[in-house]
């Protein structure tokens, strides 16, 4: 087939996207529908003393105002990090405690929606303030959990940095950052007695699903909860969040549709964030640069009411060859709303601090850092010591040096002038654990040639729809126009959350085992049917090889001549995918709604993606303006299913990461604990001429361990090191090593 697997497909909804034909969540409007504004708190911290609503009540067109005194009440579920469905595990609107700027305390329903705006403006809350504090309570750092899930020692540390040529001990931080997607955050909510519709941006429609059953007593066939197009999710969309709630409150009390969409002030309290952290590494070496010691010590910031752990050390110490070992997780607390996913949840942040220490490191060895990294690679992981499924980490530092023109460099710090700008070069490593989630999907197959893929996955922007329909096509013979792909409906077979980079790894792969199934069954009806080349053959000889059934050695007929033989000329299966080191409990984690994945560590091997960063950054000798117009990275994350789709994710991901380097900062006012630069034109992302040439190169790697389409996920994985890199080629540009994100012009 010309179009599947590994071919740049472009995705099928291309045109209807940029033409505006493509219903997202809040696109879709029941008869009736009334429009819900949320009202929240000026405050961090303290108690609603008062809540004044007769003038909002008064307002044109409001219908009601809801307060925690009347907003109609649900049984409010976990945190996802306390094991449940919710963004956080504090719910507003539950009573008069006040634990974050931003909190919701009031929910207006009217006619349309500039009445429900005016009617929130007219709410007058009153409060009791305490002090609320937004800098981490470092001081009272813990760790969190079990202590051997978050400490970890291997061998001896003092050993390692006796015996070192070189030490680095040093401590890097980077900011609070949101996620600020396209779409805004919304929900509508529609009953009909006591079936339940919700519409709303999610990474996980069956997560949605599972919380709003429970919290509203309700079986789980009486919701369906709809995420058919998502602008842009990014871990933000991930879990059950409050305004979704309290919209399905608000319209089971108003006994109408009711629709919220979230403002982007709004955005940054509604859901999660990137927290802050200080990450403080110590890296020993000898003179050769073999790693003697490597320690890392993850602060990072989380709310009052959870404990969010995303490792960051787990991922670090993955990377290098070291004998001795200590990582630390630990967390401090402040008065937001609970962080969460945001790309990269901890290689983002973490690997600026290794791959930074390990820059610093190569300078103090006198060594290319290239060279350092290639002296401490590994087969093996190195704490759990199992076989790595595959590595291709020097291979991609190869072809992205070769590509960026790294051996023209000069080594030399500030060696390389162009007029009035400063010239550096920078590398770092980039790795995203390979997640491998359970999944089904159901197919059915007609004789008209055509195709119908379902399942509960979702296309957060990526492109899944299209993949789905690639591995359909390529697996049944069939063009991939032929193939239509359902998504984003919690109704549809068990597929994983999309975060963690799963989806395709994961979905795909029970995409691929369902098309298997068809065949098979497909087979079996055949080989009963007389005049045909699969007459009387036993199913289990025969294989489905790409739309083609053969037999043993030979091929006997396609698979759709197949179908066409049979009386009813149509089949459908639902195939099941889960890892073979899948756990039982993960496998019930993710079917109740949750996330759980084989890896990236199992029994037998350590499953990991990897890349290498390539920078070239400008620094003016003068305005100290920071530039970078050179970025080439090169990755190997096993089968690239569509070569455009993982350009777009990889190129996205290294301009992410150049934000994270030189723009994105969420501010906070220490006084009023709050988030200052709550909108798009004060939170700074990269623009088109802040990027110069961004060169993406995927290199081919095989790996049968990861899953039957070698599929590793490349969601996350291009923005993790690129911060580094900037850093690293500042350095070399100025002789100034910045450790704290992002940096600014002052910082050089
Ligand atoms: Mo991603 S941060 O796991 O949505």
């Amino acid at each position: 087939m010309a179009e599947t697997i590994n071919t740049p497909v472009t995705r099928y909804e291309a045109l209807r996207k940029v033409t505006g034909d493509t219903k997202y969540a809040a696109d879709f409007m029941p008869a009736g529908m009334f429009f819900g504004e949320l009202v929240v708190s000026p405050i961090a911290c303290g108690q609603l003393t008062a809540i004044n609503i007769l003038e909002a009540m008064a307002e044109p067109g409001v219908i009601t105002v809801y307060t925690h005194e009347t907003m109609p009440k649900y049984e409010t579920p976990k945190g996802f990090y306390a094991g449940g469905p919710g963004t956080a595990s504090f719910w507003p609107m539950t009573g008069t405690e006040i634990k974050y700027a931003g909190q919701p305390v009031a929910f207006v329903v009217a006619e349309n929606a500039a009445a429900a705006r005016r009617g929130a403006q007219r709410v007058k809350a009153t409060y009791n303030k305490t002090a609320g504090r937004i800098e981490m309570d470092t001081a009272n750092a813990f760790v969190a959990g079990k202590k051997e899930d978050n400490v970890m020692t291997k061998g001896d540390m003092d050993a390692g940095i006796a015996s070192a040529a070189a030490v680095v001990d040093e401590t890097y931080t980077t900011p609070f950052q949101h996620h600020n997607p396209m779409e805004m955050f919304s929900t509508t909510a529609h009953w009909r007695g006591e079936q339940l519709t919700v519409w709303m941006p999610s990474q996980s429609v069956r997560t949605a699903r599972a919380g709003v059953a429970t919290a509203f007593k309700l079986a789980e066939t009486q919701v369906e909860v709809l995420s058919p197009f998502v602008g842009g999710a990014f871990g933000s969309k991930a879990g059950l969040p409050p305004y979704a709630m309290l919209t399905i409150a608000a319209a089971r009390g108003v006994g109408a549709p009711v629709r919220l969409v979230v403002s982007r002030e709004q955005m940054y309290t509604a859901a999660a964030f990137r927290p802050e952290s200080i990450q403080k590494i110590r890296l020993a070496a000898r003179g050769d640069g073999r790693l003697t010691a490597f320690e890392h010590i993850e602060t990072a910031q989380t709310s009052q009411f959870d404990d969010v752990v995303n490792p960051g050390t787990h991922i670090t110490r993955s990377m290098y060859a070291c004998p001795n070992i200590h990582t630390e997780q630990r967390l401090a607390r402040s008065d937001t709303n609970t962080p969460g996913f945001m790309r990269a949840p901890n290689e983002m942040q973490s690997f600026f601090a290794l791959e930074s220490a390990m820059d610093e490191l190569a300078i103090k060895l006198k060594m290319d850092p290239v060279e350092l990294r290639r002296v401490n690679d590994t087969r093996t992981h190195p704490v759990n010591g199992v076989p790595f499924s595959s590595r291709s980490l020097m291979a991609c530092y190869d072809a992205a040096a070769k590509s960026f023109g790294w051996a023209r460099r000069n080594a030399a710090v500030k060696s390389m002038v162009d007029g009035d700008w400063l010239v550096g070069c920078g590398c770092a490593t980039a790795t995203y654990p390979t997640l491998v989630a359970p999944s089904e999907a159901r197919v059915r197959m007609y004789d008209a040639g055509t195709a119908v893929v379902e399942l509960a996955a979702h296309d957060v922007g990526t492109g899944a729809y299209t993949i789905m329909g690639q591995i359909a096509a390529q697996r049944l013979g069939l063009p991939v126009k032929a193939v239509e792909v359902f998504m984003g409906s919690s109704d549809l077979p068990i597929a994983p959350i999309s975060g963690g980079s799963v989806t395709s790894a994961s979905a795909g792969s029970a995409v691929h085992v369902a098309c298997l199934k068809l065949a098979d069954e497909i087979v079996r009806s055949v080989v009963l049917l007389e005049d045909n080349p699969l007459s009387g053959l036993d199913p289990a000889q025969v294989k489905l090889v790409d739309g083609t059934l053969q037999g043993p050695g030979v091929k006997l007929m396609s698979l759709l001549d197949a179908l066409k033989a049979t009386p009813r000329g149509e089949a459908a299966a639902t195939g099941q995918y889960a890892h073979p080191e899948l756990t039982e409990q993960a496998l019930r984690t993710t079917y109740k709604g949750g996330l759980g994945v084989a890896g990236p560590v199992t029994k037998t091997h350590a499953m990991f993606a990897f890349g290498a960063q390539f920078v070239e950054v400008r620094v003016h000798r003068w305005t100290h303006e920071i530039r970078v117009p050179r970025i080439h990275g090169a990755f190997a994350a096993g089968t690239i299913l569509n070569r455009k789709t993982a350009h777009s994710q990889l190129m996205g991901g290294m301009i992410w990461g150049i934000g994270s380097a030189l723009h994105e900062h969420t501010l906070v006012d220490h006084a009023r604990a709050r988030f200052l630069n709550t909108d798009i034109a004060e939170y700074l992302i990269p623009v088109n001429a802040d990027i110069g040439e961004v060169n993406v190169q995927m290199l081919d790697e095989r790996d049968d361990f990861v899953n039957p389409l070698g599929v590793k996920g490349i969601g996350e994985l291009g923005i993790v090191g690129t911060a580094a890199a900037v850093a690293n080629a500042i350095h070399h540009a100025t002789g100034k090593r910045l450790r704290s994100l992002p940096f600014t012009l002052k910082d050089v």
